[in-house]
Order: structure tokens, then sequence, then C-alpha cells
């Protein structure tokens, strides 16, 4: 008898077409709806980024401007959100706080009761821009309540970055370093079916709604090895403090066979197509802060992990430092990928409900022989 082939982890396996991006290991590209991502990032605001992932197309500038009308109406907070918040830990998780906020948003959409109403794609592009508008609103909020400080209102004055910025400190920093964030956030909108788009489509394809399905990728987004590494990077950098100390704590973390965050790939085995970008927003912001340290410790361990395992940095590993360098706490660099991501997750959301078939595959058993009670 031959050995079921068992692909772990569906390493290889190709699962479904889709149009929203296209990831390209051996050219190293990365293109969304058929633009360069390294295009989009120099020349669109996040929102046009959005509005692509979602239409297929850039929006023309009245598209834009009506868009951006919508969006900036949907950003103030729902009083019971607020009210959920205040029932919630200080000290819990921002990605546990952001998931359970989702998760009672789509309690609020009454659409959801009506016949079809749960995967209409007219409601769900409605539900999309919602989620796109709240989730900065909700993650500026949670960071300061971490600090200590009451939540600043949405500006209606301001574009989804500066924004965003502005509802977490209460000022906004350089135009330069307003361009790293929303640098950082085309980078992050999209890469195929990566473990929480997957996530999220395996929830589609039931027929289950949207709120679930992004409710569901935060869950998987959140662990170390898909987003949770952009945090981990950070913690990677406390550990180390110097970049003189790089050689012997990397020799201790390799003898102990630790995985060192914001390198490796599943698909890039050759370099993440979005790192040369991040690292160019991350070098604006070194040089604007001064901080030579971390410059040297960053390129110290990127060298010598390099070297020693040929495996390259992917995009947590310039953006971890970058938005530290803003101002963020290390527990929120997540949520900020969420608030990002979560324009692809919906268009993924939106193309398996357009040719949807449940996902259900099969699994090899290795449990014990049949045997019956009393035998
Ligand atoms: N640190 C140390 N070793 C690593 C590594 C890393 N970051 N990434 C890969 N490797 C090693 C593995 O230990 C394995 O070695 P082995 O063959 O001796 O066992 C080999 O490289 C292949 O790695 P594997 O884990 O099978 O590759 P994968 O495609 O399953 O994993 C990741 C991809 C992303 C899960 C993996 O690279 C990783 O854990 N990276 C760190 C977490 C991270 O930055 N995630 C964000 C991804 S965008």
């Amino acid at each position: 008898m031959t050995e079921t082939e068992i692909k772990k982890g569906l390493a290889g396996v190709v699962v479904d077409y889709t149009a929203v991006s296209k990831v390209n290991a051996e050219t190293n590209s990365l293109l969304y709806r058929g633009y360069p991502v390294q295009e989009l990032a120099a020349t669109q605001p996040f929102e046009a980024v959005a509005y692509l992932l979602w239409h297929g197309e850039l929006p023309t500038s009245e598209q834009l401007a009506e868009f951006e009308r919508l969006e900036r109406s949907l950003r103030p907070l729902d009083p019971r959100t607020v009210a959920l918040l205040d029932t919630i830990p200080v000290d819990a998780h921002p990605m546990d706080i952001v998931r359970t906020v989702v998760s009672q948003l789509g309690t609020f959409d009454d659409t959801l009761h009506r016949p079809g109403g749960w995967t209409d794609r007219e409601l769900d592009l409605g539900r999309s821009v919602y989620l796109f508008a709240q989730l900065p609103t909700i993650v500026a909020a949670v960071q300061r309540r971490r600090r200590g400080l009451e939540p600043i209102p949405p500006r209606g004055d301001l574009d989804y970055s500066r924004n965003f910025l502005w509802m977490t400190f209460g000022e906004l920093p350089s135009e330069a370093a307003v361009d790293v964030f929303r640098v950082s956030m085309v980078l992050y909108a999209e890469h195929s079916f990566n473990a929480s788009t997957f996530t999220a489509r395996v929830i589609a394809s039931t027929t289950s709604d949207l709120y679930s399905a992004v409710v569901g990728a935060i869950g998987a987004l959140k662990g170390p090895l898909h987003g949770g590494a952009n945090e981990a990077v950070m913690h990677i950098f406390d550990e180390i403090r110097t970049a003189g100390n790089v050689v012997p704590w990397l020799d201790r973390a390799l003898a102990e066979k630790r995985k060192i965050m914001g390198f490796g790939h599943r698909v890039y085995k050759h370099g993440d197509s979005r790192v040369p970008t991040m690292k160019a927003a991350l070098d604006v912001l070194l040089a604007e802060s001064g901080r030579d340290d971390m410059a040297e410790l960053y390129a110290t361990l990127e060298a010598e992990f390099v070297a020693r395992k040929g495996i390259y940095p992917n995009l947590d590993y310039p953006s971890g430092p970058a938005y530290h360098l803003l101002g963020f706490d290390t527990e929120i660099f997540t949520p900020l990928f969420i608030a990002a991501r979560v324009t692809g997750w919906t268009a993924h959301v939106m193309e398996q409900a357009a040719a949807n078939a449940l996902i259900r595959p099969l699994s090899a058993y290795n449990g014990v022989d049949e045997r019956h009670i009393g035998a």
C-alpha cells in the first residue's frame, strides 16, 4: 500500500485561484491587483490601496473623495464599544482586545439578519469599509488606555494615516514619519493565502459572515510565526540590547534551536519583496531619531544571521523597529498589522463568497486500530 503523501502545513499546495494579489517568490515580487506593491507604496494613499484591493481598480479622484467621505464618517466609536473596552482588563493583550471588539461590531449589524444578508457583496463592501474605518480608532484607544490616557476622537479633516497617528499620540509627527506609517500600511495590506487570510477564507467558505471571518483571521495573525513576529522582533532587540551582544546571543539562541523572529518565510526563500521598501522607511526614522545604536544592532543581527543560516529578513524585521520609533508600544505592533490586513482579508472573503466551495480537506488517520467496548 502506498503511503498517503501529507503536505504538512499545506506547504506547496495550491488551494484556489485569487485575483487579489500575486506573490512570486522566484522574481521576489508582490503585485496587488497587478500593481507592484513598491509602486503603490511610493505613490498611493492607503485609502486608494484599500479601494484597489476591494474593487480591482484604483479609484478615480472622484471615487477616492467619495470613499474618503464615507470612511471618515464611519470612524467614531459606538458608545457600546467604549463601554465594552471599559470592561476589559487594561493589561489584556491588545490583539485579544481588538479581536473582542471586532466581534462586538458584528452584533451591531442588523443587516446580517436579512435573508442572504450574511454574504451579500454590497453589504460586505460596506462592512469592509466600516471595519477599515473603525480599526484605527479602536487600536489608538487601546494604545492610549494602556498608558492611562483618555481616547482622542477621530478628526474628519485628516487622512487615514494622519488621523491614526493623531488619535494615538495627540500630535502629528514629521511628514516623513507619517509617510513611513503609510508605507507600512500599504506593505502589510495583502499577501495572498497567508495563514490569517486562509483562516478568513475557510470561515467565509462555510457562508458564515464577514465579521466572523475577520475575528478568526485576527486569532491566526496573533501567533508569532505569523503577524506576532513584528512584536517578537522588538522583544529580541530588547534582549540583545547592543550590536556587540549579537554574536554571543545568536550562538546561544541557535544552540537552543530558537526561531529568530523576523527572519524566514514560507514562500520567499531568497528575501521578502517588501523588505527593501520598509527598510528604506525605517532608515528615515533611524536617521531622524539619531538611533545609530539601533541601526547597528539591526544591521549586525541581519548580517550574522544571513551569513550563518542563509535565511533572510521578512517584513516584520524592519517594521517592528519602525513602529517602536514611531512611539507605539510593542504589544500594539500586531494590531497595526490588523488595521492594514483587514483590507486584504475582506477582499478575500468577498472573492471566496463569489465562487464559493466549502473548504474541507481530508486527513490520514494514524490513531489506534478499530476496537470495541468490552472486547
Ligand atoms: N530562525 C531560525 N531558523 C529558522 C528560521 C528562523 N527565523 N526560519 C526558518 N528556520 C529554519 C528552520 O528551523 C528549519 O530548519 P531545519 O530544516 O534545520 O529544521 C528551516 O529553516 C526551514 O524552516 P521551516 O520552519 O520549515 O520553514 P517554514 O516555511 O515552515 O517557516 C516561518 C516559515 C515563517 C514559520 C519561519 O521562517 C519562522 O518561524 N520565522 C520566524 C517567525 C517570523 O518571522 N514569522 C513572520 C513570517 S512573515
